[in-house]
């Protein structure tokens, strides 16, 4: 049953090598069905008791085993990266010894180094090699760093015997990670993110413009990124509020207002146009049908044609009246010159920063779990997120705004030096805001 702490929370679950290895199956299946996204990774050790093709096809995705023979060159950075928490499950005296002493040989160790998530370890081991003080040193030098023990039990061990460090039962495991997945997101946003203080307005979904009362003009859009950008941003201490199509849980506080087609959505967006920071990543129809049928279109009135007429653009028309001090986010999904599309519309509609995706890319845009974008921004910066989970697209999305925010306005004298100026004088600007200068493109690699 769907867990709310754990629901599109980025768990990587370790596997080492030990007898209990088995039963990580189970723990991987259970955490997915609590709504985790949950990645295996799998030791050498782990490979003699248990196969990578299970744990590919019950994890969220494929299970990594290499840190050299990996599709991806840094598995360890983006899988660090990525994490919301990692869960090394069972951990054996081995990768406990290792990760105490910062050894990173395979791909667990650099990933555990490479990580800022919070880590919980299950040991599960022989009694003897348990009450080792080796082992119990480990442990309590990985605690002191604020890593997570789940205590094995007593019981029964392999070869027959009987003792402590039998791996610990499969609900107290799921429990402690959502226990300690939940802490961390509502520690991080009670500590004041970098976001207090803020009122930030995000947009999510697909819109969807009525041809008749049961058909509609629609898109793929799922609205997963902009949830991801309002969850990233209530983490942040942020007051947030979301308008969507598409209803998806939230953390408590964030206001959500439902809505379906594009005017519906302008009207809702325009009653909160004071925010801070709006991210309008939805989707919105460029058209809708001029004229939406009383009755549903019966199959013998043979309609040949459907006219359509422009929706209202919401994005350009919040960036022609955003007030001084807002910081405007839209998207582009793009199917073709990603990065021409994209400045031309950063260009055309004013915004601070736009981020672009290429919608037809395997693994990115409409309803996936993960995203790949370029963002360009109105001050020539520019910046690539690999494909990373939703989440991570969201940090790095608030991560640019709140580096724009640092900036002064176009035309002051900057405080300090910026990435994006030209090291001194007034600043740069390529973005049509009214109240910005026009016409310079400083670019950045
Ligand atoms: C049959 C068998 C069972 C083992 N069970 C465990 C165990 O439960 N816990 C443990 O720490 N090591 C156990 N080991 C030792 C580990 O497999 C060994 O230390 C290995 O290098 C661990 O690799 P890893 O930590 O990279 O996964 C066992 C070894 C064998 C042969």
């Amino acid at each position: 049953m769907s867990n709310p702490a754990l629901r599109d929370s980025k768990v990587v679950l370790a596997v080492t090598g030990g007898i209990a290895a088995y039963k990580a199956v189970e723990v991987c299946r259970r955490l997915v069905d609590s709504g985790a996204h949950v990645i295996p990774l799998l030791t050498d050790g782990a490979l003699r008791f248990v196969g990578e093709a299970t744990f590919s096809a019950l994890g969220s995705e494929r299970a990594r085993v290499s840190l050299f023979e990996d599709e991806d060159p840094i598995a360890h950075v983006t899988l660090g990266r990525l994490a919301d928490l990692i869960l090394v499950c069972p951990a054996t005296a081995r990768s406990l010894g290792s990760y105490a002493a910062g050894i990173s040989d395979d791909l667990l160790g650099a990933t555990l180094l490479a990580t800022r998530a919070p880590v919980v370890v299950c040991p599960a081991m022989h009694a003897e090699m348990w009450e080792h003080p080796a082992v119990g040193d480990n442990l309590s030098l990985l605690r002191s760093r604020g890593v997570t023990v789940v205590w094995p039990e007593e019981g029964r061990l392999a070869g027959g015997d009987f003792g402590a460090g039998r791996l610990a039962g499969c609900d107290s495991i799921v429990s402690t990670v959502a226990e300690v997945i939940g802490a961390d997101k509502s520690e991080l946003r009670a500590k004041g993110g970098s976001m207090a203080g803020l009122r930030v307005l995000v947009t999510a979904g697909g819109t969807r413009e009525p041809v008749d009362p049961v058909r509609y003009l629609g898109n793929r859009s799922s609205g997963k990124q902009g949830y991801a950008i309002a969850e990233s941003a209530w983490a942040r201490g942020a007051e947030v509020s979301v308008v969507a199509t598409t209803s998806r849980p939230v953390p408590p506080g964030v206001e959500v207002e439902l809505v379906e087609t594009a005017e519906e959505m302008r009207q809702a967006v325009q009653r909160r146009r004071d925010a801070d920071v709006v991210v309008m990543a939805a989707a919105v129809a460029d058209f809708r049908p001029s004229r939406m049928s009383a009755e549903k279109i019966k199959r013998s009135g043979k309609p040949t044609t459907i006219p359509l007429e422009p929706t209202p653009d919401i994005l350009a028309e919040l960036a022609k009246t955003s007030p001084r001090g807002q910081t405007l986010v839209g998207f582009a999904a793009e199917t073709q010159d990603l990065l021409g599309n994209a400045e031309a519309k950063l260009r055309s509609k004013g915004v601070d920063l736009l981020a672009a995706n290429d919608v037809s890319a395997p693994g990115a845009g409409f309803g996936h779990d993960t995203n790949a974008v370029v963002m360009i921004d109105s001050r020539g910066g520019r910046a690539s997120v690999p494909l990373s989970s939703k989440a991570r697209v969201a940090e790095e999305i608030l991560d640019r705004v709140l580096a724009l925010r640092s900036q002064p306005e176009c035309g002051e004298e900057p405080s300090n030096t910026l990435e994006g100026s030209d090291g001194g004088g007034r600043l740069p600007c390529v973005g049509t805001r009214p109240d910005r200068d026009l016409n310079l493109l400083v670019s950045h690699p």
